[in-house]
């Protein structure tokens, strides 16, 4: 159970409790009567004890920038922002400025003739996505996720897929940030597929998932983002049918994911194997991770599947892996580091060139594609390929020596 203190308009109260009880069922709510109250009651609670929910306000205060400034002054567990009919542009606003959650009212209680909102006589349950059939064999599901942008996701999905496909997988690269992805230019793509396409589809059969894919190289294809931004609700709901169906039809799912958990990432979380949360050690990368580990939680993702990468890690320094730990509630998750790749590793996946940048023999290369195989291990699903076996030997050991950096044999 957590405790949300909320911001919202008189009329809009019962649709923002029934709302937030469809995420997070154990809450508690308190109301208070003004953004200043707001930060306040965050300010004055130990820092991670309360979330913050800003929903439409009779304050005068624009919402999403109330709920932008919770976060730039830090201390609450989770932020997040509750709006009547959310578009893409609110939710790549509030993805840029690291809100958690973005709830629709509308979309959570829907509306009545003429428009006027319904509540819910009983809340509605959490988002659950369509569960894969785990009667049949069917692939793995890894999905990088991180509570702030721009901390290497796209980056470490785009290596550990080009080298899942060099081990010899028919691996498939999902992008959920549905507005803003450029997963598929990591591999030279010009686009991807258009996920919104899945509005128009009674069920998503496995046919209907394998023609979203678009290969970029032998056994490697990329499945999103959509092509306009603002046509991105349309695809959010079907996420987890998606990877559902896809899951029968390939060995191995990596899912990139936008910094907001939007429906579509929490629909991934909860079907997840292996749900990564990626930090990069920059300032509020604690908070970060803690937001994002508590809302996982919260969706129900056993914290047994939660694993973290440490990324832009130094190759020459000890891990120290302990830092945060504790605050964040993720003691026993596995932690892997992806190290620094300077200049190179970004002028590479700029230039699409993620299997070349694989293929190099990097720290960063070779310490995504450690993390990748130690999950695989783990799972019970390590191809039975020389580089694979290879790579869950361990995280590399980097050196330097007379001509630079070099790989320790093991
Ligand atoms: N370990 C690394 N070494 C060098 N450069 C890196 C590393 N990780 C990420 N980068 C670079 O940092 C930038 C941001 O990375 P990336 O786009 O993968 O982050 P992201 O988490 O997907 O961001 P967003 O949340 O905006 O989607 C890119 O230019 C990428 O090449
Ligand atoms: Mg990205």
């Amino acid at each position: 159970m957590s405790e949300w203190v909320a911001l919202c308009a008189e009329r809009d109260r019962a649709a923002l409790r029934a709302a937030l009880l469809g995420v997070d069922p154990g809450a508690s709510l308190e109301l208070v009567g003004s953004a200043d109250a707001l930060r306040g009651a965050i300010a004055e609670a130990v820092p991670g004890e309360l979330c913050a929910l800003v929903g439409p306000s009779a304050d005068g205060v624009s919402p999403v920038n109330l709920a932008a400034a919770i976060v730039s002054d830090g201390g609450a567990r989770t932020v997040a922002l509750a709006e009547r009919g959310v578009t893409g542009s609110l939710r790549s606003r509030a993805a840029r400025a690291g809100i958690d959650l973005v709830i629709d009212l509308d979309a959570a209680i829907g509306t009545g003739d003429g428009g006027r909102p319904v509540s819910p006589v009983v809340p509605a349950p959490p988002p659950r996505p369509v569960a894969i059939d785990v009667a049949g064999p069917r692939a793995p599901l890894v999905v990088m996720c991180s509570g702030r942008g721009g901390v290497g996701k796209t980056s470490i999905v785009a290596t550990a897929a080009a080298h899942a496909a060099l081990w010899g997988l028919d691996v498939c690269a999902v992008d959920l940030d549905l507005a803003c992805g450029n997963l598929f230019s990591c591999f030279g793509l010009s686009g991807g597929s258009d996920l919104s396409r899945l509005s128009a589809v009674g069920s998503i059969s496995p046919e209907v998932a394998e023609g979203m894919r678009v290969t970029a190289h032998p056994g490697l294809s990329v499945v999103g983002p959509c092509d306009r931004p603002e046509t991105s609700e349309l695809a959010a709901a079907r996420a987890g049918e998606l990877l559902s169906a896809l899951a029968t039809s390939c060995d191995l799912l990596l899912v990139d994911t936008s910094p907001t958990f939007t429906d579509a990432v929490a629909q991934a979380a909860q079907l997840a194997d292996r749900l990564v949360i990626v930090s990069d050690g920059g300032p509020g990368a604690t908070a970060a991770l803690a937001r994002t580990s508590g809302l996982a939680v919260r969706l129900g993702v056993a914290r047994t599947r939660i694993a973290r990468i440490e990324n832009r890690a130094n190759p020459r320094e000890h891990a120290d892996l302990s830092t945060g730990r504790a605050e964040v509630g993720l003691e026993t998750a596995r932690v892997f580091r992806t190290f620094e790749g300077g200049l190179e590793t970004e002028d590479l996946l700029a230039s699409g060139r993620a299997i070349d940048l694989a293929e190099s023999g990097s720290p960063f290369s070779d310490s995504v594609a450690s993390a990748l195989a130690q999950m695989l291990a783990e799972l019970g699903r390590l191809p039975d390929a020389e580089g694979a076996r290879r790579a869950a030997g361990g995280e590399p050991r980097w050196h330097r020596g007379l001509f630079g950096l070099r790989r320790e044999a093991r």
